[in-house]
């Protein structure tokens, strides 16, 4: 090829030509990397990062990122992995308040009509709940406003499950899980693992739950501030329930009236979990129970699809 006093080369400039070579690696450095997976054994391993490489890279050129911006978003990635300890995950809380947790429970959780809908983990169900006996008081503290929380656990046809496992756990009336504030609270307070009577019935007491902010004092915390989102969860108690030759179920039941239904912090509200925790006075049920009168009392049933 030759090239004349002005660096035009067979009718092309040099400058050309750079921006020409810039552009195919541009293109190409995404085929590049996708094909360099060419050798993972793992079909779906394969596919998954395919994916991510691909969108990944397309995120890059539709927002033009730059160099100190990539670096940021290391920085804060770096920093998430760093505040997680054995009873902190700031990764899942990531996920949660990017909408990206809910949306693969719900690619994933999708019951036919009738079974109870699922919703996010949390990253709270960290420790085994303890074995209770039905109707036992899993609020260990006490100070909130006592409630009894029951119903049965049925297969979609309404055939009763004795036998099925409920591991429940929820936030103290303060909004605090057990694992947040171990010096205030004791190890299980507000967790429960019960099985179902012969019935299929499930009961037990605790408190109240109260709206609560989900931790703000890492990474995600910023995040939720530079965008100016607010923090909290509207009140509710977490469930799995699982039966022999059932689908299990992690579900949350939320506190129908509480602050920030319409606005949960990481999106995992569905309309059919709102359940009423109705004020109740009554004598017989307060004898049944073994409690004081009043008491809030939810009563909803868990049901299974069969798997
Ligand atoms: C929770 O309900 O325990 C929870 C869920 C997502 C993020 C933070 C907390
Ligand atoms: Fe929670």
């Amino acid at each position: 090829m030759t090239t004349d006093a002005t660096g035009t080369t067979g009718g092309t400039t040099a400058t050309d030509e750079a921006a020409a070579a810039a552009t195919v690696t541009d293109r190409t450095v995404t085929d590049e990397a996708v094909a360099s997976l060419a050798g993972t054994a793992d079909p779906r391993l394969r596919e998954l990062l395919a994916g991510l490489i691909r969108h990944v890279h397309a995120f890059a050129r539709e927002t033009r990122l730059t160099q100190q911006e990539w670096e940021k978003a290391v920085t804060f990635l770096t920093r998430t992995g760093q505040t997680c300890t054995g009873t902190r995950q700031e990764f899942i809380l990531l996920s949660d308040v990017l909408g990206l947790s809910m949306l693969v429970e719900t690619i994933n959780g999708d019951r036919a009509a009738g079974a109870t809908e699922s919703t996010v983990l949390g990253p709270f169900h960290m420790t085994e709940s303890p074995v209770r006996e039905l109707g036992a008081d899993i609020d260990l503290v006490g100070g909130g406003e006592p409630c009894v929380v029951g119903g049965r656990v049925l297969s979609r046809d309404g055939t009763p499950l004795p036998g099925a496992v409920i591991d429940v756990w929820q936030a103290d009336g303060d909004g605090f899980y057990d694992v947040q504030r171990p010096d205030v609270q004791p190890p299980g307070n507000g967790r429960g693992l019960f099985t179902a009577d012969a019935d299929g019935r499930f009961r037990f007491r605790t408190c109240v739950p109260s709206p609560y902010p989900i931790p703000t004092d890492g990474p995600v915390g910023d995040l939720l501030r530079a965008t100016g989102r607010h923090p909290y969860r509207p009140a509710h108690i977490h469930f799995i329930a699982s039966a022999e030759g059932h689908v299990p179920v992690t579900t949350h039941i939320f506190v129908a009236g509480s602050e920030h239904l319409d606005s949960d912090a990481v999106f995992a509200v569905k309309p059919s979990l709102v359940q009423d925790f109705a004020r109740t006075d009554d004598p017989s049920l307060a004898a049944e129970f073994g409690v004081a009168n009043p008491f809030r009392y939810a009563r909803f049933d868990l049901v299974l699809e069969r798997s």
